[in-house]
């Protein structure tokens, strides 16, 4: 099968194309038919070496964090004692380790969420990081309920999923961005969702809340208010949580690009020039 497989730390072209053999999986695991993965910015700093320390990986290395796809099989022992919870042909997203950027990839069953049949699946991969980042941004750290203002700065992945599920909390969204600088009057909660200084802390109300999945903590500005930076946390119900809006047709998936999953490299170059806001999917290539 074919697997997206980075051969060192440095710029795109680490990334190759390799011919591999089928993963198996083991107990506990599937093995996944792969819809799509995605591009996470972070893979770019990955792929550069930055989260050596704290990212460490065996190389050569498959991508890919997001994954959709359709389990194609279980253990052989567990699929015989009939102990997976998950069967052949389930359709499911989940964020892994790496090894998304393939054909086919090995997944622990209990990171894996089904996706509901009102949901393309493929769309669903971008749901895992960004979705859940957003999720947890809005309802998690921000705290946002019904009648407050919300300030999302960022119109990317994550702050288009999050102006979306502000709104579906009741709160009035005001959207800045690069382009949108000038906004006005004062937020009860700032969400800072771009890989910039956070520059809207002096419109928080008193005992309002900063909210940073970019800016660590030590370097957010203080004030009469909260401020937190936070890392994704894996969570399931919050996962199956945000499928089950998107089901209803009260959060839509925005997908920037659809690519075939061997334009990684070039999908890792044009994040390089600042050329990939929003969401990109890669898809394998089925004969
Ligand atoms: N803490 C966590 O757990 C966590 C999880 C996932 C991602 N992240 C981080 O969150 C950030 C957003 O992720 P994403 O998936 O939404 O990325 P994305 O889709 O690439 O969007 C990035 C956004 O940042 C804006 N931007 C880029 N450079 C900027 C700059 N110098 N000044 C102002 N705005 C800038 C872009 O604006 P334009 O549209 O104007 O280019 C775009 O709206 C990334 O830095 C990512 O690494 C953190």
């Amino acid at each position: 099968m074919r697997a997206m497989r980075m051969h060192g730390y440095g710029g795109p072209d680490v990334i190759h194309d390799d011919e591999v053999a089928q993963p198996v999986p083991g107990p506990g695991e599937v093995l996944l038919r792969v819809a799509a993965t995605t591009f996470n910015p972070s893979e770019a700093g990955l792929r550069r070496g930055l989260l050596r320390s704290i990212v460490p990986v065996d190389l050569p290395y498959t991508m890919g964090l997001d994954v959709a796809g359709t389990v194609a099989a279980a253990a052989s022992s567990e699929l015989a004692a009939g102990s997976s919870g998950l069967a052949v042909g389930d359709r499911v997203i989940g964020r892994l380790d790496g090894r998304a950027a393939a054909d086919f990839a090995v997944a622990p069953e209990n990171v894996l969420v089904r996706v509901p049949p009102e949901v393309d699946l493929a769309d669903a991969a971008a749901l895992p990081i960004a979705g859940l980042t957003a999720w947890q941004a809005v309802f998690e750290h921000a705290g946002v309920t019904a009648g407050q203002r919300v300030l999302i700065n960022g119109t990317g992945a994550i702050g288009r999923f999050a102006a979306q599920l502000a709104r579906h909390a009741g709160a009035e969204v005001v959207v800045a961005s690069r382009s949108r600088g000038d906004v006005a009057g004062r937020f009860d909660a700032v969400l800072h969702l771009v890989p910039a200084p956070p520059r809207h802390a002096p419109l928080i109300r008193p005992g309002g809340v900063l909210v940073s999945v970019t800016t660590p903590a030590d370097q957010l500005p203080a004030g009469d208010f909260r401020a937190v930076h936070f890392i994704v946390r894996n969570d399931t119900a919050d996962l199956a949580a945000m499928l089950e809006l998107v089901a209803s047709g009260e959060v839509t998936i925005d997908i920037a690009g659809r690519r075939p999953l061997t334009d990684l490299a070039a999908v890792h170059a044009a994040a390089e020039t600042g050329g990939l806001p929003g969401k990109t999917l890669l898809l394998p290539s089925r004969p």
